[in-house]
């Protein structure tokens, strides 16, 4: 969410005057957008802001400004505190109030510690501005739309529902008006995003809502859009009829990113995450026998307060159970504000570095044993960009593995059946099918 957020801030920006810069000894204008969800990537914001001081100091001294902005979840997060630990930041602004960016930037021309971290009443979202189709055709054939922001489960781990706020969700209208655009100008994917996606009830025109499902069924009707994904969901909100458009809806994709956190209920049971292990067995289950296909990935914590080693385990015997494609994991991070940093039990760091190495040899097997399953096998792989070497391109799976094969970059924004000839620890290798392989060949 990140990464739209930055290119809605960047297209903000745009009729301000303001354009990409590729190195930032160039940017008269830095923001930093940022990560609270873990206390590394937020410590990592101080060390960057560090780099970004000496910068404005050197180029103060050739006579150039350098305004320096703070935003995303750590900016909502500690607000003014950000001044006091680095006087060379200009604006601190949180990650509902970006489109006011333009006007805090005239603003801070005379004003100084400029602090924007309220919910606004306003949506944003009714702020913000076009991309162009040039900017479009830049960023690529697969794009991010947001549809639903923050959350209301307080998982007891997650900063979310202080950072983003409570959960909303974007009209069909709005979301389908965004899409077109993106559609016209090439985009054939996109992939809907909400800290926690399936909980999306937009209002739908007719005075009702609809649920992601119907979103997504919407979305694969606008012209060009042949594949749609989603992330991330929470177990509690796969819906019955979520669960049926993955057989229902060719234009879904089979992938599917739906944390469990944990295997041990004791352990969930103080995550307040409201399922048990089991519960999640059985959602996969029915999930596959929706789409026997669909290949999972989750989310891990390890070391969450009071996690014995038999809770561990229990988590490695829910990760042999289902076999993920690709995980992430975590080390678990106190969050200041969240019920998890007063727990009682901590876990030691060093227990913690073991558990996860552990949980992550297995999970990268996992992870190995998939892609190499994939060899033989002929899957449709929608091109994004120019290969590693000259002659090839790149492209992703309907499992999201990113695919090399040897071919012409015309061929880039094409969904092309690919047979997979070798995996490699981070691609797959293939080469087009006959008929495919070269334009105008016969089929
Ligand atoms: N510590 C470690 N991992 C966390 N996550 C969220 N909060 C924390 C935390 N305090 C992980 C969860 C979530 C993912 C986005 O980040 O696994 O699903
Ligand atoms: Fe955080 Fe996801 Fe839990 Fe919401 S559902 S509190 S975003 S981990």
């Amino acid at each position: 969410m990140n990464v739209y957020d930055a290119q809605r801030m960047a297209d903000l920006l745009a009729p301000e005057g303001y354009a990409d810069t590729a190195q930032v000894e160039d940017a008269d204008l830095v923001v930093l957008n940022t990560c609270h969800i873990r206390e590394r990537a937020a410590e990592k914001i101080f060390s960057e802001l560090g780099k970004l001081r000496a910068l404005k100091a050197a180029r103060a001294k050739a006579g150039r400004d350098t305004r320096i902005i703070v935003a995303g979840c750590v900016a909502q997060a500690e607000g003014g505190e950000i001044f006091r630990r680095q006087k060379a930041v200009d604006i601190v602004v949180g990650p509902q109030s970006y489109h006011r960016l333009p006007e805090l930037l005239r603003r801070a021309e005379t004003e100084r510690g400029l602090v924007e971290t309220d919910f606004p009443a306003e949506d944003k979202f009714d702020f913000l501005v076009a991309p162009t189709p040039q900017q479009i055709r830049k960023r690529g054939v697969s794009a991010f739309v947001t549809v639903q922001e923050g959350c209301d489960k307080f998982c007891s781990f997650c900063v979310v529902p202080y950072t983003r706020g409570a959960e909303s969700s974007r009209p069909v209208g709005d979301i389908l008006a965004e899409v077109a655009v993106l559609a016209a100008a090439g985009v054939r994917e996109v992939t809907l995003l909400g800290q926690n996606v399936n909980a999306y009830h937009g209002a739908d025109g007719a005075g009702g809502s609809a649920s992601l499902a119907e979103l997504c069924a919407r979305i694969a009707e606008a012209p060009g859009i042949a594949r749609v994904r989603y992330t991330t969901s929470h177990p509690g909100d796969m819906t019955a009829d979520l669960i049926a458009a993955h057989r229902d809806q060719a234009s879904l994709m089979p992938f599917l990113h739906l944390p469990v956190q944990s295997g041990s209920d004791r352990i969930l049971a103080a995550m307040n995450r409201k399922h048990k292990s089991a519960d999640y067995v059985d959602l996969v289950a029915e999930i596959r026998q929706a789409r026997s296909d669909i290949a999972l990935s989750s989310d891990f914590i390890v070391g969450f307060p009071g996690e014995s080693e038999q809770d561990f385990e229990a988590t490695l015997d829910l990760i042999e159970r289902i076999g993920f494609a690709s995980a992430f994991s975590f080390k678990y991070s106190p969050r200041p504000g969240t019920p998890g940093a007063d727990l009682k039990d901590q876990v030691e760091e060093s227990v913690k570095s073991a558990r996860l190495s552990r949980l992550q040899a297995l999970l990268e097997r996992q992870r190995q044993a998939f892609n190499r399953g994939m060899v033989g096998r002929t899957v449709d792989v929608l091109f994004e960009k120019p290969g590693r070497h000259a002659g090839q391109i790149a492209g992703k799976s309907p499992y999201l593995q990113a695919v090399q094969v040897d071919g012409e970059t015309d061929r880039i924004g094409e969904i092309l059946p690919v047979q997979i000839v070798a995996a490699g620890a981070n691609s797959l290798f293939g080469r087009l099918t006959p008929g495919h392989a070269a334009r105008g060949a016969p089929i």
